[in-house]
């Protein structure tokens, strides 16, 4: 999709279909809520009054109204979208709201749409929302279907900024970036695991590596035994897919402070479970295993883009875990590349195995910071359901660095305790430590065992696994992978201050 911007007067503008966000009114009689809602209105000879009249449109959320040959305009269509109630609005709507825009017009054949902006709110955060919700709107996870004679697609979104001027161009050059970049997670998480191993999934990252100039380096196998992970090995081992640790390096040209990032996904390819095997129900699910891992090669990828003045090093240790004959067992006793040992008490707890290895040697690589994503635990889904992420920490100022990140991104992540208190579960009496706890409090005793191996370095871990995929469509994005993560860890990147 090509993105571009324009300050020409409506009059002038030429598109398959001009966007105008109209918001509820405050009371029916009351004055339009938008100069950009009067504007349109003006053009379309009362159009949207006449609306709101008819009480066919409200201006709820996504309602939507399309006029064809609007007087007034060059554009063919005008479409009026819902956008909810105007004093409650923020940037995270109107990505929605572009996004909504472009899913509804995009199989009526609007190859070129345009989309107005408030004047009277801050143009550059409307650009970055409108063009990444239009970017991420339009992305369908519709690859292997082969009948795709009726699919239509949206070649150029504009966005219509009255008054605005040549600086928006860079802003709407990283939102495409940022949005690019999550479709590329979504992409790969789509892919299902007979068509994404841990190998497919290194080659796309040597892929993303060599377009974007950054240094790509796999870890095979021998290379594992040799550095002494045991973890990510022991849970490699019951699959005939080899494992590979991924490891993506971006250095700046003009490097500022001592901050070296470490960005870790887990990246299980498949998660059967391993001999503690799943149910089959909703088993094809765990193709999204490896969203974490996923979500981190976006994120390169748009950094590398971006360019931020900071080192940073991503690690997705890639596996597929399964209950083939050489497969782990419960009760093995593993040693980890940290030294410490972990007995295996659910070949199911996997994520937190290869992790424990993938934070060990981030540290080795001299990372000062360490932010991690993955799909790690059933019972976060159970705590937050698919609203929020959840966020844990050893270091307050790097957690608010992240908390922060995500609400300036629209991601929503909520603050989850680890207090040392949860480490009574984590006892074993014949290793270091095991890798589950009791039934309760799941995710945070997954998180405290990473804890275990992140420690003293400042660490932040994003349970994603009730957030990364949607479970129906939505007016605005496609059912499926969401690519959540990407934009929150590109945030804390490029706005890094030491
Ligand atoms: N990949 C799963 C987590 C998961 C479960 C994500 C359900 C989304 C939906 C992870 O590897 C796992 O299986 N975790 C177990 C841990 C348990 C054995 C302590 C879980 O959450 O059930
Ligand atoms: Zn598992
Ligand atoms: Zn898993």
């Amino acid at each position: 999709m090509q993105i571009q911007f324009e300050a020409v007067p409506l009059e002038q503008v030429k598109a398959d279909a001009l966007v105008v966000p109209v918001f509820e009114k405050e009371s029916p009689g009351g004055a339009l809520p938008t100069e950009a809602a009067q504007t349109a209105n003006d053009l379309a000879g009362g159009w949207i009054e006449e609306l709101y009249r008819s009480g066919e449109f409200t201006g709820k959320a996504f309602e939507t109204a399309l006029l064809y040959r609007p007087p007034g305009t060059k554009a063919r269509r005008l479409l009026a979208i819902g956008a909810g109630k105007a004093d409650r609005f923020t940037s995270a709507d109107l990505r929605n709201v572009a996004g909504a825009a472009v899913r509804f017009l995009k199989p009526k054949s609007a190859p070129k749409i345009a989309f107005l902006l408030d004047a009277g709110s801050p143009l550059a955060e409307q650009a970055k929302a409108a063009v990444e919700g239009a970017i991420l709107g339009d992305f369908e996870p519709d690859r292997y279907k082969t009948d795709k004679k009726d699919v239509k697609s949206v070649d150029v979104f504009t966005v219509l900024a009255p008054g605005g001027d040549e600086s928006l161009r860079q802003t709407l050059a990283g939102a495409q970036f940022m949005a690019e970049a999550q479709n590329l997670t979504r992409e790969l998480v789509s892919e299902p695991a007979n068509r994404m191993s841990p190998s497919t999934l290194a080659a796309r990252a040597r892929e993303v590596a060599a377009q974007y100039g950054i240094e790509c380096q796999v870890l095979d196998e021998d290379q594992m035994r040799q550095l002494g992970m045991g973890a990510l090995l022991g849970v490699a081992q019951g699959s005939a897919e080899r494992p590979a640790l991924i490891v993506l390096r971006y250095r700046p040209l003009d490097e500022t402070g001592k901050t070296h990032l470490g960005l870790v996904g887990k990246g299980v390819t498949f998660d059967s479970g391993g001999i503690s095997i799943k149910p089959s129900q909703d088993m094809d699910k765990m193709k999204f295993d490896m969203a974490g891992g996923a979500a981190v090669i976006g994120a390169m990828r748009a950094i590398a883009q971006l360019r931020p003045p900071i080192s940073v090093t991503a690690l997705i240790p890639a596996v597929e875990n399964m209950p083939g004959s050489r497969a782990q067992r419960p009760g093995d006793i593993i040693t980890t590349l940290s030294g410490k040992t972990v007995e295996v008490l659910n070949t199911d707890a996997e994520g937190r195995l290869i992790l424990a290895d993938a934070v060990s040697y981030a540290r080795t690589l001299g990372c000062t910071h360490l932010i991690d994503a993955a799909t790690l635990t059933g019972a976060i889904v159970v705590a937050l359901g698919h609203v929020h992420t959840g966020a844990f920490g050893n270091n307050d100022p790097l957690l608010q660095r992240v908390l922060a990140a995500a609400r300036s991104e629209g991601e929503k992540m909520w603050p989850m305790p680890l207090d040392d208190d949860y480490k009574e579960q984590l006892k074993s009496p014949f290793a270091d430590l095991p890798n589950i706890g009791t039934r309760w409090g799941g995710a945070i005793t997954a998180a405290m065992f990473l804890k275990e191996f992140a420690d003293p370095t400042p660490w932040v871990h994003l349970d994603i696994a009730g957030t990364a995929w949607l479970e129906e469509t939505k007016p605005y994005l496609a059912k499926g992978p969401t690519g959540v993560a990407v934009r929150t860890l590109v945030n804390v990147a490029i706005n890094w201050k030491d």
